[in-house]
């Protein structure tokens, strides 16, 4: 038996003020997105918000609905908008931000896996590693450079091809 560890690599600043000014500002737009959060069931506020190269911002935000799987989480929706609308304009960064008046956030909202499914097959279609910016109105700010640096064990279309020769 092997016992394998593996690290996980990510970045935490104090306060949105730490860090650079696009990716200040994008968190602004996160907060922006968040105003069309239609969450009349988990009253759980979720806004994201997109980089592009061009500069282009896409905003996203959780749309819930009745028959609760038909919902979308808010990064999904910007991801597929970019899929949809934007795909030959690399995707930066995103931000990502919640909110509820139930309770005090107090760390960071850490994307669902589906949603970093959804990350990790546009970052390998634009062969670049997204920057992801997890924060809330309170507690510090994280912040990942790409997918993979905290989900190593994903899903990669190689493992349909048999291209995986059991190195890891
Ligand atoms: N949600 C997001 O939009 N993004 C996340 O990263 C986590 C969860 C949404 C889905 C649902 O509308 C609400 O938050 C509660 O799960």
């Amino acid at each position: 038996m092997t016992n394998h560890e593996i690290k996980v690599n990510f970045k935490e600043y104090q306060s949105l003020n730490d860090l650079s000014k696009p990716d200040h500002d994008l968190c602004l737009e996160a907060v922006k997105a968040m105003e069309t959060s239609h969450s009349p069931y988990s009253k759980f506020r979720v806004g994201a918000a997109l980089r592009l190269q061009s500069g282009k911002i896409i905003h996203g935000s959780n749309q819930e609905n009745v028959a609760y799987p038909s919902g979308l989480c808010a990064e999904r929706v910007a991801l597929f908008q970019w899929g949809a609308n934007y795909p030959n304009d690399p995707i930066e960064a995103m931000a990502v931000t919640a909110h509820t008046d139930e309770f005090e956030i107090l760390q960071p909202v850490t994307s669902c896996g589906a949603c970093l499914q959804v990350l990790a097959e546009y970052e390998k279609k634009q062969n670049k590693p997204i920057e992801i910016i997890l924060f809330c109105n309170k507690g510090p700010v994280w912040v990942m450079n790409g997918v993979e640096s905290f989900l190593p064990f994903l899903f990669f279309e190689n493992r349909l091809l048999n291209e995986v020769k059991g190195e890891r």
